[in-house]
């Protein structure tokens, strides 16, 4: 076993001796509640359980690819409240940036497509966007790519545009990864890099979408893993130096950036 016990202590003992130098961090909604953006999952308060206006057949319809070819009206009247700008990062995405300035962080795989880990200062190069982001959009069909300011005008007015080819005409989405769609390449280029990590940190998320749900498994059996989120997830407590911090994350990541000596720095960092 690599941890003196199982324990936040023990982690932040272990990063202060200098034993976590590649620190691989897995986001998930969890980490954007308190900035005000529902998570997917929970049951009364999750994205998933307010849908009923939408009339869809079940509530991950909104993010099927096979519906949405069919009907992309909800997705379109959903993509206005998703769409990125209004938010501001919580102190779990300052405490990813901290982790990246003092050098310590190997790679962030994020499923959230918020963009606030990038907002919080965490370089680009650092991020694994693993189902996307409103950053891009293209036709579904030609995979054309599709001007900006034309999808901004269309998320706010809630309609659905279309390839800009005449002969083509098919719809446009933003690149977010829908339920029967790939991943993109550079998920899978690096999904084995928890290989390198030398400590894990899973926040906000349930674990229940393939494959990003199988990323802590890649960590080496030796690695800590530590989970902050309000339950426990995935096998996540299954191994000897696993650590379960069952609360809300902007919680656990201040105790654990007291148990660092990091929390005044956290702290401020997040007030800039
Ligand atoms: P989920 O909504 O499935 O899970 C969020 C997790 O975070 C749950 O376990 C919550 O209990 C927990 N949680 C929520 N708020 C928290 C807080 N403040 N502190 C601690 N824990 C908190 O969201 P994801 O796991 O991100 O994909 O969902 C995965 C994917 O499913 C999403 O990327 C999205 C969705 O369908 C696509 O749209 C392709």
């Amino acid at each position: 076993e690599t941890l003196e016990s199982r324990s936040l202590e023990a982690i932040a003992k272990y990063i202060k001796d200098g034993r976590a130098k590649r620190i691989v961090v897995m986001t998930g909604a969890g980490i954007s509640t308190s900035a005000g953006i529902p998570d997917f999952r929970s049951p009364d308060t999750g994205l998933y359980a307010n849908l009923q206006r939408l009339d869809l057949p079940y509530a991950e319809a909104v993010f099927d690819i096979n519906y949405f070819r069919k009907n992309p009206l909800p997705f379109y009247t959903l993509a206005q409240e998703l769409y990125p700008g209004s938010y501001r990062p919580t102190i779990t995405h300052s405490f990813i940036t901290l982790l990246y300035q003092k050098g310590l962080l190997l790679k962030l795989f994020t499923q959230n497509i918020d963009c606030l880990e990038r907002e919080a200062g965490v370089p680009d190069d650092m991020i694994i966007e693993a189902h996307g982001s409103f950053a891009r959009q293209c036709c579904i069909d030609c995979k054309a790519s599709y001007p900006d300011d034309l999808m901004q005008k269309a998320i706010k007015e809630k309609s659905v545009p279309t390839c800009q080819k005449t002969e083509c005409n098919g719809l446009v989405k933003p690149e977010i990864v829908f339920f029967g769609e790939q991943l993109p390449n550079s998920f899978f280029r690096n999904r084995f890099l928890p290989e390198d990590a030398d400590l894990c940190i899973v926040m906000g998320t349930s674990l229940t979408v393939q494959p990003f749900a199988s990323l802590p498994q890649a960590c080496r059996d030796r690695t800590p893993r530590l989970l902050i989120n309000s339950e426990q997830v995935g096998l996540l407590g299954s191994r000897a130096d696993d650590v379960l911090l069952l609360e809300d994350c902007d919680t656990g990541v201040r105790k654990l950036a007291e148990a660092c000596g990091w929390l005044e720095e956290l702290e401020s960092l997040w007030a800039m």
